[in-house]
């Protein structure tokens, strides 16, 4: 975990944080929206104060791709940076970690990247430090050692995962979520509630097949009590707070309490690691033909990672239940739903209902046919999804082929 500092204003400490580390020479990434924005000055500003010397590095593609990582990376070793700065989301902080890390510990692209897409070759040593200012409401990665992106060769979400990748401070100011437009509170509000949910249905650790240990442990272990303390505190505020965040950009304590809350999942689903609804995911985001939300960039199709996470969701409760029902039941009744009455058979039911009421609350596509999937499509889906073996895996049971083509079957509509 990061040192982390949560609070209005505290973009401003990026400077004295940096001085304190020794920095002299650092990189700030951002996206090119997010350059012009008073959240990127107000950091500009603070280490300018502080005597570092700041060269702006603003090309992130949003949701990025090997491409993008290795042009990055580009910038990041022909800087000699001594450390780094991301102001931005998920996308731009992912960015700042796979360029640290080539830059710091250069290999082969796909050296690192997760098995059996890449080699999975553990980071053989340390990387230069990393300020993370998040600006978005979901994704938690300035807590965890994950930096995920499309293999444009494969058409699949993959991912880079390491301690070494784990910032060394998160500022996480919740006056950035001010100006983020109600799609991306909606997605990144539920890429918060997936990875709580999933946090807390993960396999538990003492199940875990992974003997690995010391060094060699997962920086995921499953399911533990650590993480299901901060799960079920992340639901609480999503269930409060999701709604209004989404449908009043003025709404300043529903926006602040998402922020902490993604921040908690973060810390959640580093430690217990993610399942089904991100496993499949990323087979929706890489399969889709023709999408395009308003408030991310135009021009190509883009499925925002939580919605893509969504969409999975009702299917995957509906499935994993029967193994946990109180898990489950204790995941609904976290996100505020109405548990009275329900016994571990309504479990599944109760919060898939939950998550729905919230999709419809906050305008979220009603399943995978509103982006243009039929139910022929499974079959692809379900290919798309097998390479993510390493997070299905994760689920708190075994998952057929078969399975998967269920699951998505079942996400098509919802109401
Ligand atoms: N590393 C991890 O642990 C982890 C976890 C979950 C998701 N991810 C990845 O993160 C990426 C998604 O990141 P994200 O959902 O945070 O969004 P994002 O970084 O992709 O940004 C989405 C859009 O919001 C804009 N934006 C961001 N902050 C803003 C603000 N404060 N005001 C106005 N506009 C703003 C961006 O310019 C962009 O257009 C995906 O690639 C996903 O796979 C990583
Ligand atoms: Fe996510």
């Amino acid at each position: 975990m990061p040192t982390f500092t949560f609070g209005s204003g505290v973009l401003a400490e990026a400077g004295p944080n940096a001085q304190e580390l020794g920095l002299k020479r650092v990189a700030l990434f951002t996206d090119s929206r997010l350059r012009a924005s008073e959240h990127v000055a107000k950091v500009l500003a603070s280490l300018r104060e502080s005597k570092v010397d700041v060269a702006v590095y603003d090309e992130v593609v949003i949701e990025p791709t090997d491409a993008s990582l290795q042009h990055a990376t580009r910038f990041a070793a022909d800087g000699r940076f001594d450390g780094y700065v991301s102001v931005g989301g998920g996308s731009v902080m992912d960015t700042c970690k796979a360029a640290n890390l080539y830059a710091s510990q250069p290999a082969e692209f796909m050296t690192y990247v997760n098995a059996p897409i890449g080699a999975g070759q553990k980071v053989p040593g340390p990387v230069k430090p990393h300020i993370a200012c998040p600006t978005t409401s979901g994704t938690g990665s300035e807590t965890t050692g994950i930096a995920i992106f499309t293999l444009r060769a494969l058409n699949a979400k993959t991912g880079i995962i390491s301690r070494r990748l784990i910032p060394t401070i998160a500022l996480i100011d919740p006056d950035t979520a001010a100006s983020l437009p109600r799609n991306a509170v909606a997605a990144t509000g539920f890429d918060c509630m997936s990875h709580a949910l999933e946090s807390l249905t993960a396999r538990a650790y003492p199940r875990r097949l992974n003997p690995a240990q010391g060094v060699s442990r997962p920086v995921s272990q499953g399911a533990n009590p650590f993480s299901d303390l901060l799960a079920a505190e992340a639901l609480r505020n999503v269930g409060r707070f999701l709604v209004r965040a989404v449908n009043d950009a003025s709404d300043i304590e529903a926006r602040t309490e998402m922020m902490y809350a993604a921040m908690l999942a973060g810390i959640a689903f580093n430690a217990a690691g993610c399942h089904l609804p991100h496993g499949l995911s990323y087979a929706v985001s890489g399969l889709t033909k023709d999408w395009h939300v308003p408030g991310y960039p135009e021009g190509k199709t883009l499925v925002p990672h939580g919605m893509a996470v969504v969409l999975n969701n009702p299917s995957v409760w509906r499935y994993t239940a029967p193994c946990l029902p109180e898990r489950h039941l204790h995941a609904a009744r976290s996100l505020g739903a109405e548990t009275r009455g329900a016994g571990p058979a309504d479990s599944g039911e109760v919060l898939a209902q939950r998550v729905i009421e919230l999709m419809r609350a906050t305008k979220m596509p009603n399943g995978l046919t509103a982006l243009g999937f039929v139910a022929s499509d499974v079959d692809a889906l379900a290919t798309g999804a097998e390479p993510q073996y390493r997070v299905i895996k994760n689920a708190p049971k075994d998952v057929s082929r078969e399975d998967l083509r269920a699951l998505f079957g079942a996400a098509m509509s919802y109401w």
